[in-house]
């Protein structure tokens, strides 16, 4: 059986206080919601005080991003032992990564490579475009960045990877997809390509998550399709209640 998960990315908002005291909110209310796996992925510059808040509770801890390099002259950017330090998990190929600091399939993984050498938990985001989707593109894009993205690991760990789809299109657009829609995209598409690389059984055992424009309101939708496993959530995440009320729509 696949644990539900649920991420909370706060992409580049709140500071290190405004950050404790959103997560110490949150916490206080998801006392009882065990059954479900529930990361926080705060900026950088919070996580140290985001772990403080999180010390002997069952929630965990991701970075939005991390290099592949262990060390070394790579101004402005964090190894993954840095990483390691704070954070069980990571996110690697956030679509806004992609767009608008040069990320390829390539560099996805190579930093999922270091990742597994860190035993960091890697949140791998795919999804396609809305000019690649209005042109019939998705069955291309996300099988290539599933295929591309997640190969060359030990088969271990590739069960441990949670990939995430993230149709761009439905990111911070108030635009889900649908619940069906996304499904199929995770049956049909990211859940063979892990199987060409890893096996079928492998395919079935790897979380696959929805994301974009998820609510309080919508989350049932993803939350009741066999495929889906879960939510990486932007915009909802940075509202008590709203969250809140995500992680216990399971
Ligand atoms: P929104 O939930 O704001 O659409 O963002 C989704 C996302 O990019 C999570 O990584």
């Amino acid at each position: 059986m696949r644990k539900p998960f649920v991420a909370g990315n706060w992409k580049m908002n709140k500071t290190s206080a405004e950050a404790r005291e959103l997560v110490e909110k949150m916490i206080a209310q998801l006392q009882d919601a065990a059954a479900v796996e529930t990361v926080f992925c705060p900026p950088f510059m919070a996580v140290a005080t985001v772990r403080e808040a999180l010390k002997h509770t069952a929630f965990g801890l991701g970075a939005q991003n991390m290099h592949w390099e262990e060390q070394g002259a790579f101004t402005g950017e964090v190894a993954p032992k840095m990483v390691k330090e704070f954070c069980e998990y990571v996110i690697l190929g956030h679509s806004e990564r992609r767009a608008y600091f040069g990320e390829t399939n390539e560099t996805v993984n190579k930093k999922l490579q270091a990742a597994q050498k860190n035993n960091l938990i890697s949140i791998v985001c795919v999804g396609e475009t809305l000019a690649e989707y209005e042109s019939g593109r998705t069955r291309e894009v996300v099988s290539t960045q599933t295929s591309l993205g997640l190969r060359d690991v030990a088969p271990e760990y590739a069960r441990s990877i949670i990939v995430a789809y993230e149709p761009v299109w439905a990111i911070g657009t108030g635009k889900a997809s649908t619940g069906p829609a996304a499904n199929a995209v995770i049956k049909d598409f990211i859940r063979p390509a892990i199987a060409e690389l890893y096996g079928a059984e492998t395919a079935q055992a790897v979380r696959v998550l929805y994301g974009g424009s998820v609510t309080a309101a919508n989350a049932q939708e993803f939350f009741t399709q066999p495929d889906i496993d879960g939510a990486l959530v932007g915009g909802a995440s940075l509202k008590v209640d709203e969250f809140v009320s995500i992680v216990k729509s399971f």
